[in-house]
């Protein structure tokens, strides 16, 4: 253990002297804003050294909710809004707080062929802004799930997730890092550093993330965040360490991501520092270990980073018109994942099953995975756009479609057909594409070598004769819903 510690001081030495010096995500207004890098934390990128408390915790304080009042406002929100929602840990903090969710949705806990999204605040603990405004936002859904038509196409099509607190250790002494003083935004594993491979020594709320994305297919997240404001969209690191526009496979998706949240702000968008109110994260500051860019390369989730308010810690009384600023913006961002983009499910021709399979855009080199019980495929896109989608399953042939992305979502279903490999089995496909293809091979089996030749060749045609009218059944089914959705594609 000891060893391990010293080898990786060892390697945070190596890897900072090679290393800008990257202050925090959210870092300070005045440094960032002159340009300067300054470095406010010493120590390696992970671990921070105790910062100066400038004011009287008192006083930052008042107003804002203690983690035993989040707490309580998260179970009153679950007894208020049951019929729309569920909660749930993830796990807890090094101290042993439950890092609670609330899950929004008219079917919560269910699965369904619906995108899922997910809020996460307060990542850095002296950032607390994050935390009120999803607890606003969860009842401002609940509130008006009658009368308002976004909060009503959010529940009934995606499934929110709400963090409202991954770091309340760090809260409750109002420091950035967790109770081991390591800051949570640097502790996942990075495509460019190999400083938090070593499980080990991964933090609990890290922890609790990445095991969550296990079980949970998100489309698309952010992570709220303050000291700036701005919407922060990937890459977040470089592979030179320098700063630099470094955009990733799906950068024009993320530019029109990062935009719905800023030009729905009352004014992140006329930032004079950032055009747009929007930035790739690397042009701004690298930073090595974030949580943006593991989400986008190991759990398939479209990530953004939002800096939601120039002051991290501003007076409470300031939190009603904050949300105010950035109530549409968190809800269009939301809906953008069911009101942009291209959906739909992949099938198998010769059964009619999901096939949880892969999406992929021509020329971009990223690819979305299908949901595994429905296989449902939600692919965030920037719009107006000539896109070729295409639709892999392994032992299926690939099918390519090109579309028109206008202003609006389109579906696209997919029904591929099994790939026939020569001699072995295109007997026994020929004659019945069942799932239950064991069976077949079964009966087949029996008809050319067992005893009783003439009842196994009845069965075979009893079975080949089924095939085929579930075959006409799935068509037919799948052509009714087309004619439902107006939009949609069958190919
Ligand atoms: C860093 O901070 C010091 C004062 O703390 C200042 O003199 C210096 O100009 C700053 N900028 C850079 C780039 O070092
Ligand atoms: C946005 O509005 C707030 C409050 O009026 C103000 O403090 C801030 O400077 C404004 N920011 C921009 C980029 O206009
Ligand atoms: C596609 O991305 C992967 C990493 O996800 C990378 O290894 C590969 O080289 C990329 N391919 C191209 C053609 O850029
Ligand atoms: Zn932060």
């Amino acid at each position: 253990m000891k060893e391990l510690i010293f080898s990786r001081i060892f390697l945070s030495l190596i890897l900072l002297s090679s290393f800008s010096p990257a202050i925090a995500r959210g870092g300070e207004l005045t440094s960032l804003s002159s340009g300067l890098r300054n470095i406010s934390y010493a120590g390696s990128t992970r671990r921070l050294f105790q910062e100066n408390q400038s004011q009287s915790s008192v006083d930052k304080a008042h107003g804002y909710m203690t983690n035993a009042d989040l707490e309580k406002a998260i179970m009153e929100f679950a007894r208020r809004c049951s019929n729309i929602s569920r909660i749930y840990s993830i796990g807890k903090s090094v101290n042993g707080v439950p890092l609670w969710v609330i899950e929004i949705s008219d079917k919560p806990g269910k699965e369904e062929a619906e995108p899922a999204f997910k809020f996460i605040g307060n990542v850095h603990g002296d950032e607390p802004v994050g935390r009120e405004l999803l607890i606003l936002l969860a009842n401002w859904i609940c509130d008006n799930q009658m009368k308002d038509p976004l909060a009503r196409l959010i529940i009934q099509n995606v499934h929110l997730h709400i963090l409202p607190s991954m770091n309340p250790d760090g809260f409750s002494i109002k420091r950035r890092g967790n109770a081991n003083n390591i800051d949570l935004n640097r502790d996942f594993p990075d495509q460019f550093s190999p400083l938090n491979d070593d499980e080990d020594m991964r933090q609990p709320e890290t922890r609790a993330i990445m095991n969550w994305l296990k079980e949970i297919h998100f489309t698309a997240s952010a992570s709220l965040h303050g000291g700036a404001l701005v919407a922060n969209y990937p890459w977040d690191g470089t592979p030179d360490r320098k700063s630099h526009y470094f955009s990733c496979p799906d950068d024009e998706t993320f530019r029109f991501m990062a935009s719905t949240y800023s030009r729905s702000h009352y004014n992140m968008s006329l930032s004079t520092e950032f055009q747009g109110g929007i930035t790739n994260g690397a042009s701004w500051y690298p930073i090595y270990g974030g949580m943006q860019d593991w989400n986008y390369i190991y759990a398939g989730c479209f990530e953004l980073t939002l800096e939601i308010s120039d002051n991290k810690w501003p007076d409470a009384k300031e939190l009603p018109i904050i949300w105010e600023y950035n109530r549409m913006s968190m809800l269009n961002l939301v809906a953008s994942l069911v009101k942009t983009g291209v959906h739909g499910r992949i099938f198998s021709s010769d059964s009619g099953r999901p096939l949880p399979g892969f999406i992929m855009i021509k020329g971009i080199n990223y690819t979305v995975k299908a949901g595994r019980a429905f296989a449902d495929y939600h692919r965030m896109l920037a719009p107006e756009g000539k896109y070729q989608v295409v639709a892999t399953v392994p032992g299926y042939k690939l099918k390519t479609t090109s579309i028109w992305l206008g202003a609006e979502a389109t579906t696209v279903d997919f029904i591929l057909d099994p790939e026939v490999t020569p001699g072995d089995g295109k007997l026994l496909k020929s004659i019945c594409d069942c799932n239950n293809e064991r069976e077949a091979r079964r009966v087949l089996a029996g008809f050319f070598w067992g005893p009783h030749l003439e009842i196994y060749f009845v069965l075979a045609v009893i079975l080949a004769f089924l095939c085929i009218l579930l075959q006409r059944r799935i068509k037919s089914n799948l052509s009714r819903s087309r004619q439902i959705t107006k939009r949609s594609i069958v190919v």
